[in-house]
C-alpha cells in the first residue's frame, strides 16, 4: 500500500491515482490543500498533520507515521510536500520514501530548484524521482526523464513541461518499487 504526502495542488497524487496504484492513505500539512480534496474524490482516506498542532516536528512526524501505518502503507511518496521529514519518521519507513522533484539532482536542490536553473542558463531540466534522506533533496537518485529548456522558456512554462514529464515518470518508478 501506498501513501502520500502533499501540501499543494496535487496533480502528481492525482497520476498515481489515474495509474490505479494502491493508494490507502493521503497527508497532508496543510489543511484545505487541494490535493486532499483529489483523494476524496477518490475516496481515500486523508489527514492534516499541521506543525502547529504539535509540541515539535518530530512529534508530528510520529504521529503521522502511526495513521500512515494503520493504513498499511509500506510506501511513502513525498508529491510536492513541502515540509523536511525528521528522521524519527525517516527511520519509520527505512528506504521506504521517495520524492519527485523538478530538476536535476543533486545539481539543483530546494523549493526554487526551476529559478536557480534558469538563472544558471542550464539548458535542460529533468523530472526527478529519489530516495529522501535527512538532507534537502539529497537522497539517491532513482530515475528522471530529461525536459528541455526551450528558448523564451519562463520559470511557469518549463514548470508545466516539466509536470507533464512528473506526471509520466512517478507512476512508473512507483509502480516499479512496488513490484506491480
Ligand atoms: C512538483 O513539481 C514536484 O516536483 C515538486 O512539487 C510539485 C508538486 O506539484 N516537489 P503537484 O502538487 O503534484 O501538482
Amino acid at each position: 500500500m501506498i501513501g502520500v504526502l502533499v501540501s499543494g495542488e496535487g496533480t502528481n497524487l492525482q497520476a498515481l491515482l489515474d495509474d490505479g496504484l494502491p493508494v490507502s492513505a493521503v497527508a497532508s500539512n496543510v489543511a484545505g490543500a487541494r490535493a486532499l480534496r483529489r483523494a476524496e474524490a477518490a475516496h481515500v482516506p486523508t489527514a492534516v498533520f499541521a506543525l502547529e498542532d504539535y509540541d515539535d516536528r518530530e512529534a508530528r512526524d510520529l504521529a503521522m507515521a502511526d495513521w500512515l501505518e494503520e493504513h498499511r502503507v509500506e510506501l511513502v511518496v513525498c508529491a510536492g510536500y513541502m515540509h523536511l521529514l525528521t528522521p524519527a519518521f525517516l527511520r519509520r519507513f527505512p528506504d521506504r520514501v521517495v520524492n519527485i522533484h523538478p530538476a536535476p539532482l543533486p545539481e539543483f536542490p530546494g523549493a526554487h530548484a526551476l529559478e536557480d536553473l534558469l538563472a544558471a542558463g542550464a539548458t535542460e531540466s529533468a523530472a526527478t524521482v529519489h530516495y529522501v534522506d535527512e538532507g534537502v533533496d539529497t537522497g539517491v537518485v532513482i530515475a528522471t526523464e530529461p525536459v528541455p529548456v526551450l528558448p523564451g522558456d519562463t520559470v511557469e512554462t518549463l514548470r508545466e513541461r516539466v509536470h507533464e514529464a512528473e506526471h509520466r515518470l512517478l507512476p512508473r518508478v512507483v509502480r516499479e518499487l512496488c513490484g506491480r
